[in-house]
């Protein structure tokens, strides 16, 4: 998107004035305060117009993702539309490697029945090659368009395990796809963070974790913003 002098005067702000910029926001005794790194990542974010997430729930993203960093295992990402909350990832990851899901061509058919305000070609100003050149400078991304789960065939078929999922797709159909998907592939210790459960307006992402994760485990967290988070069991 486009970065228009809104953005880049706040911007601006947070990489100067910090500490005003977060007591403007009542962020002053947050974790993220101290956290420089995140703020300057924050600070791009908005320069660039990108990404979709509150400043807290970025903030939770990285910390939880830099909690996994150094482990082994791949980090993924399922719903990237124009790559913000990639880039975030992107950052976090350390040396691993960050596979990314999406149609890169915006949403695809939707069931009005689950999915609230949902449209098929929501989030269509995207595309493969717009989220390619904003995080090509980060090492280890590998790229898998088209309808998931078809999309995450080849994957599925190989060893490849992970230690940190992000979903942010918005839909039923799409979110239980995603459970079924990685929760198998997800190595003990391993955390998977979705976004808008706690968003009445996205009502299929709530009830796609209240349905699949029924009688197992692992205890989902609602943590700050709208997300869900859990750590998977296993030895
Ligand atoms: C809310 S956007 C993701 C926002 C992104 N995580 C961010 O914070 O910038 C949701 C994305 O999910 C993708 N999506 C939803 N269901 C999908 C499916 N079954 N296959 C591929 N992509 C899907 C849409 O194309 C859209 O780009």
């Amino acid at each position: 998107m486009a970065s228009t002098l809104r953005n880049r005067l706040l911007a601006g702000l947070i990489e100067r004035c910090p500490a005003l910029f977060l007591r403007l926001k009542g962020l002053a005794r947050h974790p993220l305060a101290t956290d420089r790194e995140f703020l300057r990542l924050h600070a791009r974010l908005v320069r660039d117009g990108e990404g979709m997430q509150l400043l807290s729930e970025r903030y939770n993203l990285w910390a939880t993702a830099r909690r996994a960093a150094g482990q082994p295992g791949a980090f993924a990402e399922f719903g990237v539309y124009r790559g913000g909350s990639a880039r975030i990832l992107g950052a976090a990851k350390g040396g691993a490697d960050l596979h990314l899901f999406d149609t890169f061509e915006g949403m695809p058919a939707v069931n009005p029945a689950t999915d609230g305000a949902f449209r098929a070609g929501d989030f269509a100003d995207g595309s493969l090659g717009q989220v390619q050149a904003y995080l090509a400078g980060i090492p280890g991304v590998f790229y898998h368009p088209g309808f998931f789960p078809a999309s995450a065939a080849e994957i599925g078929r190989s060893p490849l395990r992970f230690r940190f999922v992000h979903l942010d797709v918005d839909l039923y159909q799409s979110t239980l796809a995603g459970l079924e998907f990685f929760y198998p592939r997800l190595l003990p210790g391993g955390l998977l963070v979705a976004h808008d459960y706690g968003d009445p307006t996205v009502p299929g992402v709530r009830r796609a974790f209240d349905e699949y994760m029924r009688g197992r485990p692992e205890r989902m967290v609602a943590i700050g913003g709208t997300q869900v988070l859990f750590e998977k069991q296993g030895a």
